[in-house]
């Protein structure tokens, strides 16, 4: 018998309408320790429209370019045009969020089922390109975005990124009810789903048992607050790449966990052994 699996694992970075919890900070980091954990390519994109477009910068590139947006919009055709290696690490490959901001996006008068073909076809096109078999894609702190359902519709494992607060299971309670589970149960789709509650401080009520629920297929995943990991990335560096001491020990040590979580459900995913 022979078994179709896919060769590309698809990985979303999601807050809903939350901005600062991490995502582009964990994308970034993950795309180098993804790529170094499963000795593959791997192709970032991202979608920090209107944002500081930490993910992209975080891996060396200067996002002031042609990117994802203008070809979703078919203003670039060519997906070369938009993909740049990171001068980083070599094996991550990123496509920054482009010259267009949303209301460009809102004025045009392209579809969610026209984002969906759009980003499919950039995502199937990079990764033959780049020979990845793994896409993160950083969203942003949106729901009404019009890329952010087509990208979540688009993947395989969504990582709901969360400040680590004693609301945290309220907003993953609306975001369950209103994106989750409708995918799951009108499109059919079955996700893995993780839930990252981020910046955590000691004292806080523990809010990991009640997050639980959320997480479908998936785990609950803790990374404390840094300083350090918060110095790294105001200056642009990666984590990864640093020795971990202090405050960014205690980070890296729950960040590996959570890639070797990780790891494993893309490996699951790609059929691998
Ligand atoms: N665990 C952490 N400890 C301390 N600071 C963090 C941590 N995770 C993220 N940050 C900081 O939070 C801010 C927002 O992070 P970012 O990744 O840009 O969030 P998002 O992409 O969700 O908007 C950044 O200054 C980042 O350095
Ligand atoms: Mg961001």
């Amino acid at each position: 018998m022979v078994m179709l699996v896919p060769r590309l694992a698809t990985i979303t970075y999601f807050s809903g309408r939350k901005g600062g919890t991490g995502k582009s900070t964990l994308a970034a980091n993950q795309a180098i320790a993804l790529s170094m954990a499963l000795k593959t390519n791997v192709v970032l994109m991202d979608f920090g429209i209107d944002s500081t477009q930490t993910s992209s910068r975080l891996l060396g590139i200067n996002p002031d370019r042609p990117g994802a947006l203008d070809f979703m919009l078919g203003l670039v055709k060519d997906v070369n045009q938009v993909l740049v290696r990171s001068n980083v690490v070599p094996s991550v490959f990123v496509i920054p969020p482009g010259s267009l901001k949303s209301w460009d996006l809102w004025g045009s008068s392209i579809s969610v089922n026209q984002a969906f073909n759009a980003l499919r076809n950039l995502i199937i096109t990079t990764s033959r390109i780049t020979n990845a078999q793994v896409a993160l894609i950083d969203l942003p702190a949106s729901i009404d975005d019009v890329v952010v359902i087509p990208a979540l519709i688009n993947t395989n494992i969504i990582n709901l990124v969360m400040d680590y607060a004693n609301y945290a299971d309220i907003v993953l309670a609306e975001l369950d009810n209103s994106i989750v589970r409708p995918m799951m149960d009108k499109l059919k789709l079955n996700p893995i789903v993780n839930v990252i509650l981020n910046k955590w401080l000691p004292g806080l009520d523990a809010v990991e048992a009640k997050a639980r629920a959320f997480a479908h297929n998936g785990e609950v995943f803790v990374l404390p607050t840094s300083p350090i990991v918060q110095y790294l990335t105001s200056t642009l560096k990666p984590i990864v790449l640093y020795e971990p001491k202090g405050s960014l020990e205690r980070f890296v040590k729950e960040f590996n966990r959570m890639n070797n979580e990780l790891t494993k459900q893309v490996k699951a995913l790609l059929g691998f052994q």
